[in-house]
């Protein structure tokens, strides 16, 4: 790794183009106000010559930085050197094969895989880009950091905060609209915790305009270097599947970081030649927060070689601040109205011959269900993923022989309260958690049973329903 002319950033927009030096935190095109990609300059780095050449980060694995899922990755993402490189140990995660559930939706055995990213130190995928945003935050020489979140990304800057003891993490959630879980890491690690009286859009614009003014370090998706470590989820992906190319990704769509991030990946895996073929993509969003999907859909918006249509992008807002429609989902995660990362996403929806679709809350809380019974467990943006695998496989357009990867992007236990509703008997508290969202049914709830403090009264139940 090393000097600025071998890593810049540049402007997503071809006809713009404008650079900036790898040390720049304004993550912004200086000409157009755009996004920025990290660019490398590959032929004068060190690429390996094939993927398999990462099985050799194995056997060094007590050096932290091959250990880390992330960075033993770093000759793909070159822009930090190792001893300004803060990792905490994340990026152990798993890709397994679910053949109870790629059974119950029609996909072949052997051919469905969950990537478990709620392995990670704070529960979330999120810690793949903490890392990468961190360490060039400490590049920069940035003492306090700061996002707006839906919760896992305030987690995530608040436990690389207090892990390394590095910056002082600030973190601006919308009043009322996070999990209790997300809510008590950002308050355990002792972030300076800001709740907005709005949602997820409304913080995010103040961060960023805080951020400018007190010059404090941004850890938002805006920021490329997230999306750098985010890359590492599809290596891992590879790696798992012993280099080879599934054939498609299901990821979630909130602020839609991880689908540039994908996209990303996969460009610069061919035009390095270490793939021969790209896989495809498909982004699900909430239905009550589906951007992506009509602007994509109905308007038929498309990156178009990077001459986007904004015109299209505008009035979809215009017309969203009109009627005063603001994002409503249960997967609050991605309860996100006007996601900062659409245009990189749609350039990756063109690279992967991508397509996009939405769910709805109780196709998402049913998938849910479907992963806590049959693998690791997730928070429910998180099954929106299989939710839209099930969409996908109905229509024919994935086939029960294809090879599916569906992204799981963080824990079960980061929103338990959707998860108790839904599996529980009290009527109440399933209408004031789901019901008031349009979710009717409990199709695989798994139902806890009410004993007396009795042991022949609890045999007789057991043997009643085991
Ligand atoms: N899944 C989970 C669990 C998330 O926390 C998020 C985003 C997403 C999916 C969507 O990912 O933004 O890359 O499209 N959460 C952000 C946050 C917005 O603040 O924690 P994306």
């Amino acid at each position: 790794m090393a000097g600025s002319d071998l890593v810049y950033q540049k402007c997503i927009r071809p006809d713009c183009g404008a650079t900036l030096s790898l040390d720049d935190t304004s993550f912004q095109c200086p000409k157009c106000l755009g996004l920025m990609d990290v660019v490398y300059d590959w032929d004068r780095l060190n690429v390996p010559n094939q993927l398999a050449d990462f099985e050799e980060a194995w056997r060094t694995r007590s050096n932290p930085l091959d250990f880390s899922g992330v960075w033993r990755f770093r000759r793909l993402l070159p822009f930090a050197p190792d001893e300004k490189i803060l990792t905490i140990g994340e990026g152990q995660t798993l890709l397994q094969k679910a053949d109870a559930i790629a059974k119950k939706v029609g996909m072949n055995e052997g051919q469905l895989f969950l990537q478990y990213e709620g392995m990670n130190p704070s529960g979330s995928f999120k810690d793949n880009g903490m890392t990468a945003a961190f360490s060039h935050a400490s590049m920069t020489g940035a003492r306090r950091a700061a996002c707006a979140s839906t919760g896992n990304t305030s987690a995530s800057l608040a436990i690389y905060c207090s892990a390394t003891s590095r910056m002082k993490g600030i973190v601006f959630v919308g009043s009322g609209k996070i999990s209790y879980g997300k809510l008590a890491q950002a308050l355990d690690h002792g972030a300076l915790t800001m709740q907005i009286a709005g949602d997820f859009d409304d913080a995010m614009h103040q961060v960023q305009q805080m951020a400018r003014r007190l010059g404090v370090y941004l850890v938002n998706s805006i920021n490329p270097f997230r999306l750098e470590g985010q890359k590492t989820i599809m290596f891992r992906i590879l790696e798992a599947l012993r280099w080879q190319v599934p054939d498609w990704i299901v990821v979630p769509g909130g602020n839609l970081g991880n689908s540039s991030a994908f996209g990303k990946a996969f460009i610069e895996l061919k035009q390095l030649g270490l793939i021969d073929r790209m896989p495809r993509l498909a982004i699900i969003n909430a239905a009550g927060a589906d951007t992506c999907f009509q602007l994509f859909n109905r308007d038929g918006l498309r990156w178009n070689g990077g001459r986007w249509n904004q015109t299209v992008i505008d009035n979809y807002y215009h017309h969203l601040d009109q009627e005063k429609k603001r994002a409503n989902t249960l997967a609050s995660a991605i309860e996100i109205n006007r996601p900062v990362n659409l245009v990189k996403a749609l350039r990756a929806l063109e690279k992967m011959d991508g397509v996009v679709r939405e769910a709805t809350d109780q196709e998402i809380l049913d998938a849910k269900a479907m992963v806590g019974a049959g693998g690791l467990g997730c928070e429910p943006a998180s099954a929106a993923s299989l939710a839209g695998l099930m969409k996908l496989r109905a229509e024919g357009t994935i086939a029960p022989s294809d090879r599916v990867v569906c992204i799981l992007t963080a824990h079960q236990m980061k929103d338990s309260s959707a998860t108790v509703a839904y599996h529980g008997s009290d009527p109440k508290t399933f209408e004031e958690v789901l019901g008031v969202r349009g979710v009717r049914r409990a199709s695989f709830a798994n139902r806890p049973v009410q004993v007396p403090n009795d042991l022949e009264a609890i045999v007789r139940s057991i043997e009643l329903y085991s």
